[in-house]
């Protein structure tokens, strides 16, 4: 397994191993990999010739206040993870390969989302956090030109916006998603993880258990979102900081008050100024 930092560079092997006959298939990340990552990459490779996993903590969707500066960067664990998965190559480039010469971000051209899918959830409190994400992705399928991308559930309106990205600007890609990996403990696997304390932990630990307690209470018959709304309240530790805990339709990502068709339920916290995010999806 090789490690390229250069765009030229990868962009001549991608067109060899094209060349070829080689089905390509990319995971995009930033890094830092867990059981979840390593889950996207074995589908990869399970499904394409040839897998490169990108490394790349991209400035840009990160908002001012928010943790680029100290995002974790572990490349050759990072690297030592995908070559046991058996990816061929990662791609990690700096921050200047991806963004040459611009002294504010403002002056690049940028992938731009619907409103509608980007001002909630996530994006309401992480504005331009979205297109920032659309913007790193267009540039790594238009280096990389893959036939599939793997991307994970636990991110769930990033999975919605690429799709609706890939299917308005024509990319060929086809985007593969992969089920959401939570430790024994029902943590939901994020890169995050790293910096909670051990109380911060168990608080956090309440998150996953206000999803399964909606679970629960759906599968005992209640389709009343605020009900449901009201029974995870109960459960999450008062240390948390919810951002928001909301029920959106699976296909739609429209709001939803009662359940009566494939449901997301959708939830961002922060606990000791980490923030989570975490999803179940119900009425399937
Ligand atoms: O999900 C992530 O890790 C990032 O948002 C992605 C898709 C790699 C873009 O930087």
């Amino acid at each position: 397994m090789k490690i390229i930092h250069k765009i030229n560079e990868i962009r001549e092997i991608i067109q060899k191993e094209k060349q070829n006959g080689k089905k390509i298939g990319l995971v995009p990340t930033m890094g830092c990999l867990h059981a979840g990552h390593a889950s996207l990459i074995k589908k990869s490779v399970e499904n394409a010739d040839i897998t490169v996993v990108s490394v790349f903590v991209n400035p840009i969707q990160f908002g001012p206040n928010e943790d680029y500066d100290k995002y974790p960067r572990t490349l050759e664990a990072d690297a030592k993870i995908c070559e046991e998965i058996g990816a061929d190559y990662v791609f990690a480039p700096s921050a200047a390969e991806m963004y040459p010469g611009l002294e504010k971000f403002s002056d690049l051209t940028m992938v731009c989302p619907p409103y509608a899918l980007t001002d909630m959830l996530c994006g309401k409190s992480r504005v331009g956090h979205f297109d920032g994400v659309a913007t790193v992705v267009t540039k790594l399928f238009n280096i990389i030109c893959p036939d599939i991308a793997c991307f994970g559930m636990k991110d769930i309106q990033q999975l919605h916006i690429i799709k609706k990205m890939v299917k308005d600007l024509n990319f060929s890609a086809d985007i593969i998603s992969c089920p959401l990996v939570r430790e024994e403990s029902g943590l939901a696997l994020s890169s995050r993880n790293k910096y909670l304390s051990e109380a911060d932990k168990k608080a956090a630990l309440t998150i996953s258990k206000a999803l399964f307690a909606i679970k629960d209470g759906y599968q005992k018959g209640i389709k009343d979102t605020k009900l449901l709304f009201d029974t995870a309240m109960t459960v999450l530790d008062p240390m948390i900081e919810l951002d928001y805990l909301e029920f959106v339709d699976k296909e739609t990502f429209e709001t939803v008050s009662e359940i009566n068709s494939p449901t997301i339920a959708a939830i961002a916290a922060k606990v000791g100024g980490v923030r989570l995010i975490d999803n179940i999806i119900i009425g399937e």
